[in-house]
């Protein structure tokens, strides 16, 4: 079989995500013919260090080079949102596999004809929604769907960071619309929903939603700032126009109503998901900061509803023999789920069939959302959702 490299675009702070994946789990496909072969960035150093971090045989700083290049089969999309639908096309027109970062548009205008181009092309391609594999969530989703909590009825989800926090920090592409599209809602709000989506379905309608932006200017640095990293600050500052906090009430297709909000600015939540799941027989609740197990508390007509615990299992969705240390209630952090991920992937284009768990018709679909919470909190009325077109 031939050899079939794989291309990391973006040496940013999720590329070394992907990279640390494709290493640990690249060997285990395809017979061996995966070979870690290029890491793409146009900052060469970045390139250099994470290639020569994680064993990748070369760098570039033309993504369009990688594109061209006939080694490289399967390519991950690390870049800067307003990157990502030019990118993902190109690399679907160029019959690559492609993974793209999470969001998967600025917007769902955007994301449409990603996601007409994904259904025509003859490869596999995904959006990362890399949460969907945390174990609590894929059993949670298994117990809605045996109906052990009855009729859905209510959820929340919560996505909680402070990286945006410390008004020190640089300005950067994320806290600019037009490059990053809604600030807290598009970076973190897109894993909620699309968290909300795998649990309780389409959503089809957004009944009101509000915004904040707390933190109005930042100062642009001297240096390159990686991720959320702190560099040198010159003494220029930029305003930022995307919202800090975004809180969206929705109702689901099924009749249930949902609570989605996702901040950047929550003092003291480094990366918090948190998600509660009501039904009319009972509740599940899990959030990353406690990533070993969910509770549940079940009514069983016998008086009133406790919760109880439930751990991890190596026999939890998506974890099987990916686990280091397969034994109950050990944490499964969100690298690991992050491999999980990949794993799945590479598992796909594998078998040759669709990479469904977190697809790009998910990514479309959540943008469809996003838009919509968006637009509810500009124009202070509901707005309905195309969720089957
Ligand atoms: N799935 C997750 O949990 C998760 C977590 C963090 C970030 N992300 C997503 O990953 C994407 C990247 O985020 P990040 O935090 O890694 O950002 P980052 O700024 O750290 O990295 C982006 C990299 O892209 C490079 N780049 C920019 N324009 C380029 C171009 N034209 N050609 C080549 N390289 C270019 C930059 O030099 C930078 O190194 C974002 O869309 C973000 O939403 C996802």
């Amino acid at each position: 079989m031939p050899k079939m490299g794989i291309a990391i675009i973006g040496a940013g702070m999720i590329g070394a995500a992907h990279a640390s994946a494709y290493r640990q789990f690249a060997h285990r496909f395809s017979g061996g013919a995966l070979r870690l072969r290029t890491v793409c960035d146009m900052n060469p150093k970045l390139a250099q260090d994470l290639a020569d971090k994680f064993g990748f045989e070369g760098v570039s700083s033309s993504w369009e080079e990688v594109l061209a290049d006939p080694e490289v089969g399967v390519v991950s999309v690390c870049l800067p949102n307003m990157l990502h639908t030019e990118v993902t096309m190109r690399a679907l027109a160029a019959g690559k596999h492609v993974l793209c970062e999470k969001p998967l548009a600025l917007n769902a205008d955007d994301a449409r004809p990603v996601h007409e181009a994904a259904r025509a092309a003859d490869c596999i391609s995904g959006t990362v929604f890399n949460y969907r594999r945390i174990p609590a969530l894929a059993q949670i989703k298994q117990r809605i769907a045996a109906g052990d909590l009855g009729k859905p009825v209510q959820i929340s989800v919560l996505f909680q960071c402070d990286y945006a926090a410390d008004p020190l920090l640089p300005y950067s592409w994320r806290y600019k619309f037009d490059k990053a599209g809604p600030g807290a809602l598009l970076d973190l709000g897109t894993h909620a929903v699309d968290a909300m989506r795998f649990l309780f379905g389409d959503v089809a309608e957004v009944v009101g939603a509000a915004s904040t932006i707390s933190i109005g200017e930042r100062y642009l640095p001297l240096g390159t700032a990686v991720g959320h990293g702190h560099v040198e600050l010159s003494k220029k500052k930029e305003k930022v126009d995307n919202d800090d906090v975004m809180s969206g009430l929705v109702r689901f297709a099924n009749g249930a109503q949902g609570y989605v909000s996702a901040s950047r600015v929550a003092v003291g939540s480094g990366n918090r998901l948190a998600i509660e799941v009501h039904g009319t027989k009972g509740t599940a609740r899990f959030s990353t900061e406690q990533p070993s197990h969910y509770e549940i508390a079940l009514m069983d007509g016998t008086g009133p509803a406790n919760f109880a615990r439930v751990p991890n299992r190596p026999s939890s969705p998506s974890v099987g023999a990916l686990a280091a240390v397969p034994h109950d209630l050990v944490s499964i952090g969100y690298a690991e789920v992050f491999g999980f991920m990949i794993h799945e992937f590479l598992s796909a284009i594998d078998a040759g069939k669709p990479f469904e768990n977190g697809s790009i018709e998910d990514g479309y679909r959540a943008a469809q959302v996003l838009d919509a919470i968006q637009q509810a909190s500009v124009i202070n009325a509901p707005v309905r959702i195309n969720w089957q077109d």
